[in-house]
Parts: structure tokens; sequence; C-alpha cells
């Protein structure tokens, strides 16, 4: 373990190569522009179906450090062989035999999928399940031969809605983020040591992003603001920078010694702070 002395700029992403699912908007967007303020080496992206959104998001990333390679790839969190098959896209678009930070950001989050308990349809429950905690799991176990030597991250966004007693129509999601912690921990339990890595999870509150306007369409500004008052201390919606704060400190050295851990980025929810006695 290096001493902090040997490593003049413990925080920068100086040299790392770096993959962020879900890089075209929101949260995922900022985490990559966060890596390149960082000083990133190679920066891949992945997109369901906005390339655009992708492209310009790695044109800003660029913006910021010019020598910064980049590509942005398609990838569906639906397809069974995710993980093999965007590894080995990553290896090739960003022309490495190492991963050093994954970011598993993309989630399943179609409104038509987030059902009321009593008409749950077992295909819904599925897509749930897979693209929120299979598809990670995919892409983190085909990623471990190319993460280096020691110093990897593989960080899961999760969601406040992991430690939470959700309402309709949010159970599946909630139990989905709530899987992806559990398998964070287990991850980092069984495979911390072996591979020199940390596996944590950020629990996330609610982010102004593509799924919050929506609902922000859907109630009106005025009675999101009045939902959010009554449940952070800081008042506010975060901003996906917000967020991509707390993962760009994870991705760095400075967060060697956090492993196995759910983070929460919520701003003081006050739910989960009572739940702290
Ligand atoms: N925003 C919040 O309030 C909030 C709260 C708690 C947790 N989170 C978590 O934060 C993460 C990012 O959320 P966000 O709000 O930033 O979402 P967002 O703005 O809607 O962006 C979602 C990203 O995931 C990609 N994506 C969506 N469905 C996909 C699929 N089936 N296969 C592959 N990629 C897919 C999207 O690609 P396209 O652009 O091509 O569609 C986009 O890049 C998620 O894990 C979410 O659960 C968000």
């Amino acid at each position: 373990m290096g001493s902090i002395d040997a490593t003049p700029s413990p925080s920068s992403l100086q040299g790392k190569i770096a993959l962020v699912t879900g890089g075209s908007q929101g949260i995922g967007a900022a985490i990559a522009l966060q890596f390149a303020r960082k000083g990133i080496a190679a920066l891949a992206v992945t997109y369901a179906t906005n390339s655009k959104g992708a492209d310009s998001v790695l044109a800003k990333c660029l913006s910021i450090s010019p020598g910064l390679k980049t590509v942005a790839l398609q990838a569906d969190l639906l397809d069974p062989a995710i993980g093999p098959s965007l590894i080995s896209k990553t290896l090739e678009g960003l022309g490495t035999r190492q991963i050093d930070i994954i970011v598993n950001n993309a989630a399943v989050l179609d409104i038509t999928l987030q059902q009321p308990f009593a008409e749950i349809t077992l295909d819904a429950f599925h897509k749930l399940m897979q693209g929120n905690v299979f598809a990670p799991m995919s892409i983190i176990n085909a990623a471990l031969a190319y993460l280096p030597q020691k110093g990897g991250r593989l960080i899961n966004i999760s969601s406040i809605a992991s430690r939470l007693a959700n309402g309709d129509p949010i159970l599946v999601y909630g139990a989905s983020k709530a899987a992806l912690d559990s398998v964070t921990r287990s991850l980092g339990s069984l495979l911390a040591v072996k591979t020199g890595a940390t596996f944590n999870s950020v629990g996330v509150g609610a982010t102004r992003s593509g799924s919050t306007s929506a609902a922000a369409d859907a109630l009106g500004d005025e009675v999101l603001q009045a939902v959010v008052d009554q449940s952070t201390i800081e008042k506010r919606i975060a901003e996906p920078e917000d967020i991509a704060l707390v993962v760009g400190f994870l991705a760095s050295e400075e967060a060697r010694w956090i492993n196995g851990q759910h983070i929460p980025a919520n701003g003081g929810y006050k739910e989960l702070l009572a739940l702290q006695g």
C-alpha cells in the first residue's frame, strides 16, 4: 500500500481507464464529466438509444480534457450477454487491456414497468431484476480479468429506495436496488482481497435527471418541491453533480479504505436519518 507522501495528487484519476454505463444523460453524464475533470486517461460511456446524448457528453469531456481517449457504446441492460459483450467492446473501443473503474449507473427505469403491488407481472419483475441486478453483476464478472493488480473500483449506483419501505408503484424497483446493495456487499467480501479492488454502492436520493423531470411534469414543480422540502434536510433536489462528486471520490485513491459499503448521497434524507436513532 503506497504512503500518502508517495501520492502527491491522491484524488486524481490520472492514467485511469473507466467505463460508465448510462452516460448519455443525467447522473451518468455528470459522472463522466467529473472523471474528465479529475484527469482520467480513457473513458467509455454507454447509452440505450440516445447516441447523440452520449456523443455530446463525450465532446464536453474532451473540451475539459483534450487528450482523453473516449468511446460511446450502445448497451442494453436486458441483453443476457451484456457483461462479456460490453467489456470486450470497451477494451476494443479504448484500445486497452485494462479497466480500472466501472460505474454501473444505467438502470431499467421504464415507467411502464413500475407497477402497483397488486398488478405486478412476472415479466416486469424479471426486467427490473435483470436490468438492475443481473446486468451489473454480469458486467463486473466480465471485467474481473481486466482489473489492475491493485486499486480497481467497482461502483454500483443504488437508491434511497433500497432502504425505505416503498409505496406503489416502486416496490420492485426498490427491491432491485436492495438486491444490488446486497450483491455489492457480497462481492466486496468474496473478491476484495483476490482482486485488490473496492466494491461499493451509492444510495442516491431524488436527483434532477430524465427520470425526475418526468415526475415533475406529472406532479408539477411546486408539488415536487413540497415533497423535497419535507424529505431532505437540505430542502432541495440534488443536481447530478452532487452525486458525481461522491462517485469521483469513491473512484479515487483517497477512497481505498471504503469497501463493501452503501454510501448515502441524499443531502440528509429525513426518514433514513431517523433510522439511525
Ligand atoms: N434521478 C434520481 O432521482 C435517482 C434516484 C435514485 C437513484 N437513481 C439511480 O441513478 C441512476 C441514473 O439515473 P438517472 O436518473 O440519471 O437516469 P436517466 O437520466 O434517465 O439516465 C438513464 C441512463 O441509463 C440508460 N438506460 C436506460 N435504460 C436502459 C437500458 N434498458 N439499457 C441500457 N441503458 C439504459 C439511458 O440511456 P438513453 O439515454 O439512451 O436512454 C441513460 O444513459 C440509476 O441507477 C437510478 O436508479 C436515480
